[in-house]
């Protein structure tokens, strides 16, 4: 075992702290996770029992969203900002699926990405994997990867799905939003999901998040569409991820969990 932790700490993945794309691992009902994620789990089910089912939310509007992009809105290039570990139907397996020639870059800051999920991830030569900071937005843009697989003269979809909260009101997340969209032409898209201040539980969450894992600011409806200011907001707009443009029925009476996140998608004038 000990041997086992000197192997993870040599890839600089801390296996002593939860880490953000390990405890949604743990969610997805992923394997790369380790016992400090499972315990930071379990105490967030003890305020929301359906955490498992929100990470679905988020894979499911996920896979719409980019159905959306690269079907009628013709996007053919995506910048997935804070990608997480691969799982079931990713970014570049939903947009290739409607045009193989669609191209993704993947970012994480994240080491435990790059261990488990470059091979994944990067299945062909119109996927990439960049190991980067989103609070560094110009680093991003700059590295060699975005610029090989993305041409910015052309609409990007830019993905911040489930990453936005994970920012603290000081590190600027307008900003760094503004800054990709600033880099990207007209018709580019912008995907955000993020946790919202929805109801007496999610403010529990919230404070699980922040004493736990350190980050977590669940934002308003209202914080959370501000992030499209300048851009022309999609039907339905910031919705519940499940409200969202549904394959079914839109549901009715959402529980707390259907209201832990919200989200929406808005093209570049
Ligand atoms: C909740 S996961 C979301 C994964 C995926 N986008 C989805 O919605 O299914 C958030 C991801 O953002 C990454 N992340 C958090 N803060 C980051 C930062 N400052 N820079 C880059 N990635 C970050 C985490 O490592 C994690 O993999």
């Amino acid at each position: 075992m000990a041997d086992r932790q000197t192997d993870w700490a040599s890839l600089g993945i801390d296996v002593t702290k939860p880490s953000i794309a390990r405890t949604y691992d743990v969610v997805l009902r992923g394997k790369d996770n380790f016992e400090v994620d499972r315990a930071f789990v379990d105490e967030i089910v003890k305020v929301v029992p359906e955490i498992y089912d929100v990470a679905t939310y988020n894979r499911e509007v996920l896979g719409r969203g980019v159905r959306y992009l690269a079907g009628e809105a013709g996007i053919r290039q995506f910048l997935d900002l804070g990608s997480g570990l691969p799982t079931v139907q990713n970014t570049h397996h939903v947009a290739q699926a409607t045009d193989p020639s669609c191209r993704v870059v993947y970012v994480d800051n994240d080491p435990i990405v790059l261990a488990h999920g470059r091979a994944l991830l990067a299945e062909n030569d119109r996927t990439g994997v960049v190991t980067a900071d989103l609070r560094e937005p110009e680093a991003i843009l700059a590295a060699p990867e975005v610029r090989r697989l993305i041409d910015f003269s052309q609409p990007v979809g830019v993905m911040m799905v489930g990453i936005l909260h994970h920012l603290h009101d000081d590190e600027g997340p307008q900003r760094i939003v503004d800054t990709f969209m600033d880099a990207v032409p007209s018709g580019s898209h912008l995907f955000v999901t993020h946790f919202c201040a929805s109801s007496e539980e999610s403010r529990d969450a919230e404070q699980k998040y922040l004493a736990l894992l350190g980050t977590g600011r669940f934002r308003t409806p209202e914080e959370i569409t501000a992030y499209f200011d300048g851009l022309e907001l999609l039907e339905p707009g910031v919705v519940p991820l499940p409200l969202w443009r549904p394959d079914g029925p839109a549901p009715t009476d959402l529980s707390v969990g259907q209201r832990l996140m919200f989200g929406g998608i808005a093209r570049k004038p």
